[in-house]
């Protein structure tokens, strides 16, 4: 990601994450609406997993400006989720779930361009974790 982009995510995302509890909440309402195939994945009670991927996203946009420091905590993130049941094809449905409230939350501040930032800077955590999920499902394979 170019410094502009990482200028624009970040600043984006000074305004959503106040608003996190209510991004997190909205995202996992529309995601088990549009996609019920993937709630029994997740617990009942979805207290914790909100924290978490709050977090997860908070700590991703601050480590835009140092990649390499993503590596290792999301490779071992995608790990889990291989154990988790998530598939390759879960990944873009996340994306582009969390993409959409973030535009219908972020309103008129909204724009091409921000859907453009978001939409890459989420296939880069997504593709750092498919790695790791790969690697653990090649280590499962042959032990
Ligand atoms: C941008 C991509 C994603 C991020 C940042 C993310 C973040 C997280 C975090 C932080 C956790 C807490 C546990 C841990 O750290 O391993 C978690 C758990 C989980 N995630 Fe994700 N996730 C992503 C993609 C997905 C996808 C594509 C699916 C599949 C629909 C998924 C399903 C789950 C499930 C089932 C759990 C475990 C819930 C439990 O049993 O406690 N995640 N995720």
């Amino acid at each position: 990601m170019d410094n502009a982009q990482i200028k624009r995510l970040e600043e984006g995302f000074s305004h959503l994450a106040p608003r996190g509890e209510e991004l997190v909440n909205r995202f996992y309402s529309k995601l088990f609406v549009e996609h019920p195939e993937v709630r029994s994945m997740f617990p009942d009670d979805m207290s914790d997993q909100k924290r978490k991927l709050l977090a997860s996203l908070v700590f991703a946009v601050q480590g835009l400006r140092t990649p390499e420091k993503l590596q290792k905590p999301l490779k071992e993130m995608g790990a889990r989720h291989a154990d988790f049941g998530t598939l390759p094809e879960h990944y873009p449905i996340v994306r582009d779930t969390l993409v959409s409230v973030m535009s219908e939350m972020a309103g008129d501040a909204w724009n091409d361009q921000a859907q453009t930032d978001w939409t890459a800077a989420l296939d880069l955590v997504s593709s750092i974790m498919l790695v790791g999920a790969h690697e653990r499902e090649t280590a499962n394979a042959s032990a």
